[in-house]
């Protein structure tokens, strides 16, 4: 039965098999807990209601496992890769500081997955150089969130194609220049996202570009001018100072010049931005939960696009480096 493949070769092509990502757990005779990250997972029969998963012959948990009457799989949710790393991680304490539940059999169980399936050890095979355990599912629970997925060796996303109920824009469109074009999805939505604050925006006299430049003069009390610059380059640009004039005329905000121009809010001006903000960060909860689980996949991509496309983003923009706590 021994073939001569390239192991290599034959790994990647298992991993064109996109899976999800589980964790599987357990408690020894001890009671010490155990678990692993497998994508091995999957259902065997819904009546008896059956699943399996393979665990390699070389794991640390392979004895503890092979006793184990019970155990539980969690199927994880996109937000939780860093929990799949952790159990993928051999000698560490895998459930430092988590807080896990108790279920049948005294098996831990994970919070915030996806779906958590309680079994109690019905088969076991050997499969070469895997172990293969297939359980009786006892009690099973979910949660309708986006799951975390695992394809060519790296984590990836799921999106559905479609959404029960929203009409399909007109799919002949599809490869069109106009429909189908990057830009034309990016500018539109922005347009239209953009136009359910217009009205919020006109009561304060502000153009989008004006709002732009509000909103980032909270992102530091005072701002210099060629911070703003470095900012919006590529964005604004010369429109830039404009709006700013615009602002300052507004009483928004108030140009300081003792160090070379800089810029800050006005209280006025502060009290408007996060009035602003806060309709755009309810407006966005809005369209975000019309996309359900795919709201985090979306999120994922734009900011991978604007990785791309805008790979030197300013340091205005970046995340602000963590304060070192002076010893006292
Ligand atoms: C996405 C992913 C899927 C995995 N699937 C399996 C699997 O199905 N079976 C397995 O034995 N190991 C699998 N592993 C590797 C184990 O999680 C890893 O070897 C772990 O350290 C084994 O635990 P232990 O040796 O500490 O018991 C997977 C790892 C990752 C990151």
């Amino acid at each position: 039965m021994t073939q001569s493949f390239d192991p290599v070769e034959f790994r990647k092509a298992l991993g064109a098999f996109t899976t999800g990502v589980t964790i599987i757990t357990a408690r020894t005779a001890e009671g010490v807990p155990l678990g692993l990250t497998a994508n091995s997972f999957n259902s065997v029969s819904l009546n008896p209601p059956l699943v399996l998963w393979s665990l390699a012959n070389t794991s640390a948990s392979l004895g503890a496992f092979r006793k184990a009457e019970h155990w539980a799989v969690h199927v994880l949710a996109t937000d939780q890769e860093s929990l799949s790393a952790r159990f993928a991680t051999r000698g560490i304490d895998k459930f430092a500081g988590l807080d896990v539940e108790s279920g049948t059999g005294g098996v831990p169980l994970l919070r915030g997955c996806m779906a958590r399936f309680q079994c109690r050890t019905a088969f076991q095979y050997e499969g070469g150089d895997h172990l293969i355990f297939v359980g009786e599912v006892l009690a099973f629970d979910r949660t309708e969130t986006a799951p975390l997925v695992f394809h060519g060796g790296r984590y990836a996303h799921a999106t559905r194609r479609d959404a029960p109920d929203v009409k399909p824009r007109a799919a002949h469109l599809a490869g069109s220049f106009s429909e189908d074009f990057l830009g034309y999805l990016l500018g539109r939505s922005h347009f239209r996202f953009f136009a359910q604050l217009r009205a919020a925006l006109d009561a304060q006299h502000l153009s989008d570009m004006e709002f732009y430049v509000l909103s980032t003069l909270t992102l530091k009390p005072v701002i210099t001018d060629s911070e703003l610059a470095e900012g919006m380059a590529g964005v604004l640009d010369d429109r830039r100072k404009q709006a700013l004039d615009s602002l300052v005329g507004n009483g928004l905000a108030a140009a300081r010049t003792a160090d070379g121009i800089a810029y800050e809010l006005t209280p006025r001006g502060r009290e408007v931005a996060l009035d602003l903000i806060s309709r755009a960060k309810a407006l966005e909860s809005q369209v975000l939960e019309r996309l359900g689980p795919d709201a985090p996949v979306l999120k994922s991509l734009l900011n991978r696009l604007l990785g791309e496309i805008d790979p030197t983003a300013a340091a205005i923009w970046q995340a602000p480096p963590q304060e070192h706590k002076k010893a006292s």
